[in-house]
């Protein structure tokens, strides 16, 4: 008896403890989960670690922003299991760069069940799937100005007094398309308006050869040699439509003693930079990785706090060419 009396004191004082402790003190935890469709990929990698770091400076008395980035290894199976357990975890926010766009609308009905406000990335979902839930939101840049500004860059150096771009005289542009991953908006657009620039500079244009190169540096160096071995001094001029696959052009163009001919990337990553003011590229155009990433964070803080958001928020491409590129230079 006596003993049963000690327990239900003891029991009593526990109780009554967790009754009176005081208030936790401290910042509150969000938990953010940011899903990313590949660790590797140069790009996505200046992206990320921006929108940490800012993040961090986000943190003050009263929040801390807990971040857990994954990778979704270019496997959609792989992110959609990454995202529901975020889900099941109770975050507070999400950041999603899908792997495969024709998930977004899967992924939305995820997050809206369990009301949990997102920030999609750098691929776009369609406006049919964004209209579904008003506590989502896209950031981007658009891919048409991009490769307007590629068209435009190559446009300059064919009409320069001393061009040799046109090297057999026909006056047409003998060109090669390296082309990113098929799913992505950025790869069909960058191909269309680049050409589209040319063209609207009364420039007849001829294609030699277009592949992809998936966004890849290795498959960018591949398909160039492939497409050397095929047309060899026939070709006048190299897109690509980003940095790494020109850069890995350039290596191909190296390795045939083809430096003559010009290559144009996007993104302006700082190997790319390397090779403008080295001369063996001719001009990138900006994606601003690091506008785009503060962009993503202010807008995931704003949904948490149950602020509007527009749809669709743009982050501005810049041309950058032998003239400007130290400007963006970090
Ligand atoms: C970038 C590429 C990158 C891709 C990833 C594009 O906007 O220009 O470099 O590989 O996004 O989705
Ligand atoms: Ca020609």
């Amino acid at each position: 008896m006596k003993k049963l009396f000690a327990i239900i004191a003891v029991v009593a004082m526990v109780l009554g403890l967790t009754a009176c402790a005081p208030k936790e003190t401290g910042p509150k935890t969000i938990k953010v989960g940011i899903a990313i469709y590949k660790f590797d990929d140069t790009f996505m990698t200046n992206y990320r670690n921006e929108m940490k770091a800012y993040f961090e400076t986000k943190n003050s008395d009263t929040v801390k922003y807990e971040v857990e980035v994954t990778d979704g290894k270019n496997d959609q199976v792989a992110q959609t299991e990454q995202i529901d357990n975020f889900i099941a975890q109770d975050y507070d926010v999400l950041i999603i760069n899908l792997v495969d766009l024709t998930a977004a609308s899967t992924i939305i009905a995820k997050v809206k069940a369990a009301n949990i406000p997102t920030v999609f990335i750098n691929r776009q979902p369609s406006d049919a799937d964004m209209a579904t839930w008003d506590k989502i939101t896209y950031v981007g840049a658009k891919a048409e100005d991009s490769g307007t500004y590629q068209g435009e860059i190559i446009v300059d150096l064919w009409e320069a007094t001393d061009s040799k771009v046109d090297k057999n005289g026909d006056d047409k542009l003998q060109y090669v398309m390296l082309m990113g991953q098929a799913i992505h908006q950025d790869a069909a657009l960058r191909t269309e308006y680049s050409i589209k620039a040319v063209e609207a500079a009364g420039i007849v244009v001829d294609k030699l050869f277009e592949d992809r190169g998936e966004w890849d540096r290795v498959k960018g160096q591949e398909k160039m040699a492939t497409a050397i071995t095929q047309f060899g001094d026939a070709i006048e001029v190299v897109f690509a439509n980003n940095d790494d696959m020109a850069l890995g052009a350039i290596e191909a163009l190296v390795a045939a003693g083809m430096t003559d001919v010009p290559v144009v990337g996007v993104d302006a990553t700082a190997p790319a930079l390397d090779a403008i003011k080295n001369g063996t590229l001719k001009g990138t155009v900006l994606n601003d990785s690091d506008g785009q990433a503060h962009t993503s964070v202010d807008s995931a803080i704003k949904l948490l706090n149950g602020e509007a958001v527009d749809v669709l928020q743009w982050v501005p491409y810049v041309k950058v060419t032998p003239e400007n590129y130290e400007d963006f230079i970090k």
